[in-house]
């Protein structure tokens, strides 16, 4: 009889413990219990009205082909117009590689840059299907102890100690999921110093970009043409299901990216293609302007209630709509207290250890992607649960 075996690196991916609280939280609703989903990273806004008006019209004009690989050329175009008005950095049309969001471009920068037994760098904690993008490709992240005080950001001085012959480069994110940290210029730049000495690669996904209510909204590509770049509609623009990001990547490595897009996607999908063309309208930039203040008023909701129930917030909550809390005053099994007081109290929270392991049971990530009222109903809930 054959015998089912799947690959061995299925196994290496451990489910991540969110899903125990959604499948729980779903069990809740279906009784009737009144859930609000703070685990949930994904904007609570749907693509503006024009964006789905843009949709539509390629459906209806038959626009639904393979487009070529790296994206079209007009939306290239308006992608770099953008990065260029929006960022005053130059980014030539050709170096945008238009992919199935932006884990389409991470697996593409894994296979451009990463070999099988190099490892990638990246701090603890972070992003946590980026080690899986990496593995995919039979390397291995390592993830690099952080401090809360300095952000959860790796430091050059550490990046450079850990550095072997066969690390290939940096992992980075700013805005921070699951922190909400926005990393400085002068960090990136020190960072970006350090990788090049070394001679490996510096990756930034800005995925949040645009996302950001204290310190500068930059992109890494105006410090360095190699630095190379992650982006996705799902965030600022709210396109989640559309499955649409870019990669940025050095002139000198947009053959090899385009050979990789033609084999591993053909292409993104070409009627979320058409639409994003309308995402960079004023009247669209304006709405997510527009969106972003709403944002940041729940943040600053979300943040004087958690200063009143005395939860600190492990690091500056700058941007995305993520808050990294220390709940080691009530807790030293995050993962337990997540799903006691979804049981209780019908909220739900991400425990820290989806995203790391150095004390994430003392850490939950707070998603502040629902609405001002739910957001004050559930600091309420949580005050009474902590209480009792
Ligand atoms: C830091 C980061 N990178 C990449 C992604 C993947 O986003 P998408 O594939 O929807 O563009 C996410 C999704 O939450 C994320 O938080």
């Amino acid at each position: 009889m054959k015998q089912h075996k799947l690959a061995a690196r299925v196994e290496q991916i451990s489910p991540f413990q969110v899903m125990a609280v959604l499948e729980k939280a779903k069990a809740l609703e279906a009784e009737g219990k009144p859930v609000i989903h703070l685990e949930i990273g994904e904007p609570d806004f749907s693509a503006v009205s024009q964006v789905e008006q843009a949709g539509i019209q390629a459906i209806e004009q038959h626009q639904t082909g393979y487009t070529a690989a790296t994206g079209l050329l007009e939306l290239k175009q308006a992608i770099s117009h953008y990065y260029a008005s929006q960022y005053q950095v130059e980014v030539a049309p050709e170096r945008i590689i238009v992919t199935p969001g932006a884990s389409g471009g991470l697996l593409l920068m894994a296979s451009l840059m990463v070999n099988a037994g190099d490892d990638v760098l990246m701090p603890d904690p972070c992003y946590p299907c980026n080690r899986h993008f990496v593995m995919q490709v039979g390397a291995r992240a390592r993830l690099l102890e952080t401090r809360a005080e300095e952000a959860f950001a790796m430091t050059p001085e550490a990046v450079e100690a850990t550095w072997q012959a066969t690390t290939s480069g940096v992992w980075l994110a700013s805005p921070s999921n699951p922190t909400g940290a926005v990393l400085s210029r002068s960090y990136v730049e020190s960072m970006y110093d350090t990788v090049q000495r070394l001679g490996g690669h510096l990756l930034v996904d800005e995925i949040y970009q645009g996302l950001v209510y204290e310190g500068e909204d930059f992109s890494a590509l105006s410090i360095a043409d190699d630095v190379f770049v992650i982006n996705s509609f799902s965030k600022y623009f709210a396109m989640t299901g559309w499955r649409l990001g870019w990669l940025v990547v050095p002139e000198w490595a947009v053959e090899g990216a385009t050979k990789l897009a033609q084999n591993l996607f053909i292409s993104a999908p070409s009627v979320s293609q058409h639409a994003a063309i309308r995402a960079f309208g004023q009247d669209v930039l304006d709405e997510c302007e527009q969106r972003r203040q709403t944002l940041n008023a729940r943040r600053l909701v979300l943040l004087k209630g958690l200063e009143r129930l005395g939860l600190p917030v492990a690091s500056p909550a700058q941007g995305a709509f993520y808050v990294y809390v220390d709940v080691s005053s009530v807790t030293q099994d995050a993962m337990a207290w997540c799903l006691a007081l979804l049981e209780t109290e019908y909220v739900a929270l991400t425990p820290g250890a989806d995203f790391g392991s150095k004390d994430a049971n003392l850490y939950v990530r707070f998603a502040y992607a629902c609405d001002e009222m739910d957001l004050l109903e559930a600091l309420s809930r949580i005050e009474r649960f902590i209480k009792k």
